[in-house]
């Protein structure tokens, strides 16, 4: 018979790497609080038409690489429905903004999710077809503020305080601004016009969206047609005044509290929500794929999916490429990969002490203590091999412990062997 694995591109998450995962699900909890944020959980399939809409049909994730099957219909009543797994979690969260009225409150929307995602590429370190995702969007009608360029800072400032928190440094923050929807019409026709003598020497791919979606051709990989890439018009000469003065004052802001970044006229994001501030966080260390995260304004994706006027702008970094840099940069906050032990090992001697061996275990449990239950069927030697690996102490619960209550400790690190009696175990664990 063949073994079954994990499908390619996912993978198992194992203790102890689980623990660095919590730890940085609890700093950006403890961390996106002060900002005020709430979290959001949205469906992991959509109607398949969500991202469609949204993300855009000329996408690379629309076009090849989502995860769609025709979702039968059960019974007459029913039609069948193109599904998808969410790629993405903008588009969730702004569906979920629209049918629940959210803009009816008149405030912005503070909403994070901690989440995987799913999309078809090629893997590789750091890219999985399962991966997860950390997000957070503000979105709110334009009387909430909703546009001001105070909010595109305040994001960029809470992910360089989240990364410090966590204590990665070494991050590079990469902005540029792709207009509004005013502008880009504009530069959109000029590139088309740039691209027009020249595209049929690119690959078939960009032939294809030179036609139909040109500004997809400026976040295209193929290094076949960097050169001719690099003679296309520049986004930022098709700013309007608007625009411009928008980005200047986020950057402005960001200077005031000392954020670092560095403009990129190039960076277009492979999305089509996408309006005015986009940004990038990199990462040296992370290899080919250092994008830490990404995000962006996207102040008509409210209105592209039939919902009020809403604009808005959010960001979601790479969960499992946060971990691979706290790995290799081993950072002393973040807990260690090995193993966590347990603060002692109850090892009941004989199998009818089993019973009365759970509830003490139960008892020290009960006053937050991490502990290990052995078995009465194992002989003694092993029970103190097992515990040697697992836990930092063994209780030994015989008959006489069992009777007088009074039990006998072993401490592996000081090799110590000492009697406690039994309501005076748990503060003595604690102190050890
Ligand atoms: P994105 O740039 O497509 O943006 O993805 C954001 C981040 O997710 C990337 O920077 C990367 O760290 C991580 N990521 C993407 N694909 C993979 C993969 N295959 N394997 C591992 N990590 C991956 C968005 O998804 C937008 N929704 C961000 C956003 C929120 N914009 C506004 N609000």
């Amino acid at each position: 018979m063949t073994l079954l694995k994990a499908v390619r591109g996912t993978r198992d998450l194992l203790p102890p790497e689980t623990e660095l995962w919590n730890h940085v699900e609890a700093v950006t909890r403890r961390v996106f609080a002060r900002y005020n944020f709430g979290e959001i959980r949205t469906p992991i399939f959509e109607d398949t038409s969500l991202f469609a809409r949204s993300v855009g049909e000329e996408t690379d994730i629309v076009s090849k690489e989502m995860y769609t099957w025709e979702d039968r219909a059960r019974a007459q009543s029913e039609k069948s429905q193109s599904l998808t797994l969410r790629p993405e979690n903008t588009a969730g969260v702004v569906r979920a903004y629209i049918e629940h009225n959210l803009g009816e409150t008149g405030l912005l929307q503070k909403l994070y999710y901690i989440g995987p995602q799913f999309r078809r590429e090629r893997p590789q370190k750091g890219r999985y077809r399962q991966f997860w995702q950390i997000g957070a969007e503000v979105i709110g009608p334009p009387s909430a503020g909703s546009e001001s360029p105070l909010r595109d800072a305040e994001v960029l400032e809470m992910l360089s305080s989240f990364l410090d928190e966590l204590g990665i440094t070494g991050w590079n923050l990469v902005l540029n601004s792709v207009g509004s929807s005013t502008d880009r019409p504009k530069y959109v026709a000029a590139l088309r016009q740039a691209l027009a003598p020249v595209k049929d020497r690119m690959s078939p791919d960009n032939q294809r969206r030179a036609e139909t979606n040109p500004l997809r051709v400026l976040d295209s990989k193929d290094p076949a047609d960097e050169a001719i890439i690099a003679t296309l018009p520049k986004i930022a000469d098709y700013l309007d005044e608007a625009s411009k003065a928008h980005f200047a004052a986020v950057c402005a802001a960001l200077d005031a509290c000392g954020v670092k970044y560095e403009v990129n006229p190039r960076l277009v994001r492979g999305l089509d929500y996408y309006t005015r501030t986009t940004f990038e966080f990199t990462h040296g260390g992370l290899g080919a794929q250092n994008a830490l995260l990404g995000g962006g304004r996207y102040d008509g994706l409210s209105e592209m999916l039939g919902g009020p006027k809403a604009p808005g702008i959010g960001f979601a970094m790479g969960l499992d490429r946060l971990i691979l840099t706290l790995q290799s940069a081993q950072i002393e906050s973040a807990p260690s990969a090995s193993a966590i032990l347990a603060d002692a090992f109850v090892a009941p001697l004989g199998e009818q002490l089993n019973a009365p061996a759970l509830k003490l275990a139960r008892d020290l449990r009960r006053q937050g203590l991490r502990i290990e239950l052995g078995d009465g069927g194992f002989r003694i030697k092993k029970s103190f091999e097992i515990a040697n690996k697992l836990a930092r102490n063994i209780i030994l619960l015989g008959e006489d412990e069992h009777a007088s209550g009074i039990l006998t400790v072993k401490n592996f690190a000081t090799g110590e062997q000492t009697k406690i009696p039994r309501d005076q175990l748990a503060s003595a664990l604690q102190t050890r």
